[in-house]
């Protein structure tokens, strides 16, 4: 009776194709956007969902429309056997795209598992090209080890690559245009991205943004010409561009500045197993007990549209409104997934 199945659309008239699944809130890097240095604390392993949980949370929401999986973190690549998710997920009928979000430390020797268990595509978090730079801002990452991994990804096929950069004011934004040069002999796709006060906002945060517009003063600084691309492959939120005659391309993620709610077709599922219908929103729905239920899983997945907002709030924090002191969400990216 597939035809009274129904689709995972909001109060807002918004389709939802696009699950994002945090597959655990802990990472082997601690980046000053995203966790504090010491003291985080992580969830027990028996509250994390298995994999045979989340494969059938999937397999219930691709009957509702659900075709593209995102795997993120914390670190996906820290929870062990993750090809074996991979596979489970690339097996139910409907998943057209299996991507992962990782920050590409562990990924080189990896890649051919993962691409061989059905993974379609890594978008890798990369904040600097600077040995020194990359290892500051991630609290102790090696480069080297994510150039080796983006090379591992070209050659077994993991396609398009993007790098996802998020532009601190003073720690990387003299880099913006090394990073759109890379895209002139590669076939990489740069994303620039707004640092977002999710989880925290503090002075860190009120020092350390940047609106994207910095982004085409560098291009018109160095007299690039550039032009909007459509093509590229992905579910995300990112405007895409292209410097006239590259390979690779450019892209701008602006949630701060200019938010994207309106074209959002995304729903995040949690670690710990909660579906959460806004990144930057308090609302959460508890998915463990319903696992087995069909109908009580969709109408779980229904509720928690109910309540998607139409809108964030982050743009408030720049006009100084006091009102609200911190993102209504009690969560950091590390546990939701970005
Ligand atoms: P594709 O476009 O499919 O490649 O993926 P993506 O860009 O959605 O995934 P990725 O995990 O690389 O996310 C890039 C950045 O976009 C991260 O900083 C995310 O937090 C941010 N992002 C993704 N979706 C949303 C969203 O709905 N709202 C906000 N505010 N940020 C988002
Ligand atoms: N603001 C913007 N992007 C962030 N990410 C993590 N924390 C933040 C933040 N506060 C990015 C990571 C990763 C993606 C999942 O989210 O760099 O690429
Ligand atoms: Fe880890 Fe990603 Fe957070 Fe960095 S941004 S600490 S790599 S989860």
């Amino acid at each position: 009776m597939t035809g009274s199945i129904p689709r995972l659309v909001d109060n807002f008239g918004r389709q939802h194709h696009y699950l994002r699944i945090s597959v655990t809130d802990r990472c082997n890097l601690r980046c000053i956007y995203c966790m504090p240095e010491e003291g985080m604390e992580f969830e027990p392993s028996d509250k994390i969902l298995t994999y045979e949980e989340i494969a059938e949370v999937v397999r219930v929401v691709a009957g509702m429309g659900i075709s593209k999986i995102r795997l993120t973190g914390g670190e996906p690549l820290v929870r062990k056997e993750l090809e074996k998710l991979v596979a489970m997920i690339a097996s139910i009928p409907g998943i057209e795209d299996i991507s992962l979000t990782t920050n590409g430390i562990f990924l080189a020797p990896r890649a051919e598992r993962l691409k061989e268990a059905g993974l379609t595509r890594v978008n890798i978090s990369m904040d600097s090209l600077q040995a020194d730079r990359f290892k500051m801002i991630t609290r102790g990452g090696d480069v080297r080890k994510v150039l080796d991994s983006i090379d591992a990804c070209v050659k077994v096929g993991l396609s398009p690559i993007k790098l996802n950069v998020v532009l601190m004011k003073g720690l990387n934004d003299d880099e913006i245009a090394d990073f759109i040069a890379l895209t002139q002999e590669r076939d990489i796709h740069v994303r620039f991205i707004e640092y977002m006060p999710i989880g925290h906002s503090d002075t860190q945060w009120k020092n350390l943004y940047l609106p994207l517009n910095r982004v085409m003063e560098v291009c018109a600084e160095q007299q690039w010409e550039y032009a909007s691309v459509t093509t590229i492959q992905g579910n995300g939120p990112s405007e895409n561009y292209r410097l006239n005659g590259a390979i690779g391309s450019f892209g701008l993620i602006h949630p701060v500045s200019e938010h994207f709610c309106q074209t959002c077709n995304r729903l995040r599922l949690t670690a710990d197993g909660y579906i959460k219908p806004c990144l930057a929103w308090t609302e959460q729905f508890q998915v463990r007990s319903v696992v087995g239920n069909d109908e009580a899983m969709r109408q779980l997945f229904l509720d928690a549209l109910g309540t998607k907002p139409e809108n964030h709030e982050m743009s408030k924090f720049l006009q100084g409104d006091e009102e609200i002191s911190h993102t209504p969400t009690a969560r950091r990216m590390s546990q939701i997934g970005g």
